[in-house]
């Protein structure tokens, strides 16, 4: 079986989660600390705030954004429930704006359309490795007077126009869950230049408590372990390695895979895409999208269809108002997921190609 994704753990991941287990300094800490200078160095912002999930810290860098009830966030119903989910944890709501068909992220010019006199923000989520028109989102943004919350959840060391994703907008934020382009096994990080919007991240993470035993608002334990960072730190060194790999197995995948009933995925001129997942379009008027995916699956390769239901759609959102959003629904019925990760060998992507245009 070619599995859809794999982390890469190597010695040197091995050696640091023994080396903090050595030490017993097991929960948040100096490692902690570590990889949080290392990503903002990375990132190119000047804080980063470390937690222990993806979900996590987009609900920070919302409360880092002081976006509460009464409001509206305006992001994509196209994505992973957490996106939306972090919006409603902080008692706001949000209200979904359409994608553009060929890169799946929130069409710009859609956006103006879904803001209303309690929108406070918007959250582009950059999908599959791949950023949002950042320049045009920031411009709605400046001149509506809204803060912006990256998703960048999927998008670790993607850039725009060179700046890396999770250091444009007000706030950043990042998941290391395995599948991930890197990962801490679980956890997540919030990026950001501005330091009022770091230290409430930080505030959320510790129960409201920035001074032992006085909690000054209601908070959580979202705390990153030293055991999760050290791997995260070692991880973040290689992370430019993987996503080159990823590249070139798009590459790849670009080059051999044949089938002209597949609509492949395309690299923006001012983005850089790392592949976080090769996601195809089925046009196939033979077999339906569900056959070709159990067709693949069947021949040993993991494929997955990310998202084969919209947020809106859920039965979680079923008492949430919800405009439309055509292409998000043609998309959610027509794309599907080949493995791309950093671990695939020459064989397997030869078979995975193999598969793909035999169908
Ligand atoms: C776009 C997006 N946002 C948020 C998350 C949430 O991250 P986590 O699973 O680490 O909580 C994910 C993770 O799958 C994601 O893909």
């Amino acid at each position: 079986m070619i599995p859809i994704a794999k982390p890469q753990i190597g010695e040197e991941e091995k050696k640091a989660v023994l080396k903090v287990m050595d030490s017993g300094m097991l929960a948040q800490g100096e490692s902690v600390k570590e990889f949080e200078k290392a990503f903002a160095a990375y990132i190119g912002v000047k804080y980063a705030v470390a937690v222990n999930s993806g979900t996590a810290a987009l609900h920070a860098a919302l409360f880092g954004c002081k976006i509460g009830p009464g409001t509206e966030v305006v992001t994509t119903p196209f994505t992973f429930i957490a996106s939306a989910n972090s919006i409603l944890y902080c008692n706001s709501t949000p209200t979904f704006s359409d994608i553009n068909p060929i890169s799946f992220n929130l069409d710009p010019a859609k956006i103006p359309s879904a803001l209303t006199s309690k929108s406070r923000a918007i959250m582009p989520v950059h999908l599959y490795g791949s950023t949002c028109e950042m320049d045009a989102i920031m411009d709605t943004a400046k001149s509506k007077g809204l803060m912006v919350i990256e998703d960048a959840c999927q998008s670790h060391g993607s850039d725009y126009e060179g700046k890396k994703a999770g250091s444009i907008g007000d706030a950043g934020c990042f998941s290391f869950y395995p599948t991930k382009n890197m990962t801490t096994s679980e956890g997540g990080m919030v990026t950001t230049n501005n330091e009022e919007i770091a230290e409430r991240a930080k505030l959320l993470r510790e129960h409201g408590s920035r001074e032992r035993y006085k909690h000054e608002v209601l908070g959580y334990n979202y705390r990153m372990t030293n055991i999760a960072a050290a791997i995260g730190i070692e991880q973040l060194k290689k992370l430019d390695k993987f996503n080159s790999t990823r590249r070139k197995n798009a590459d790849y995948y670009i080059k051999h895979i044949t089938a002209d009933w597949l609509v492949k995925p395309q690299e923006s001129k001012n983005s850089k895409h790392v592949y976080h997942q090769y996601t195809l379009r089925s046009k196939n008027n033979r077999l339906t999208r569900d056959e070709i995916v159990q067709k693949i699956k069947a021949a040993g390769i993991g494929c997955e269809i990310y998202y084969p239901r919209l947020v809106y759609q859920q039965p979680s959102f079923s008492a949430i108002p919800s405009r439309k959003c055509p292409e998000a629904e043609k998309a959610a019925q027509e794309v599907f997921s080949i493995p791309i990760h950093a671990s695939l060998s020459q064989a397997d992507l030869e078979q995975v190609v193999k598969v793909i245009n035999s169908l």
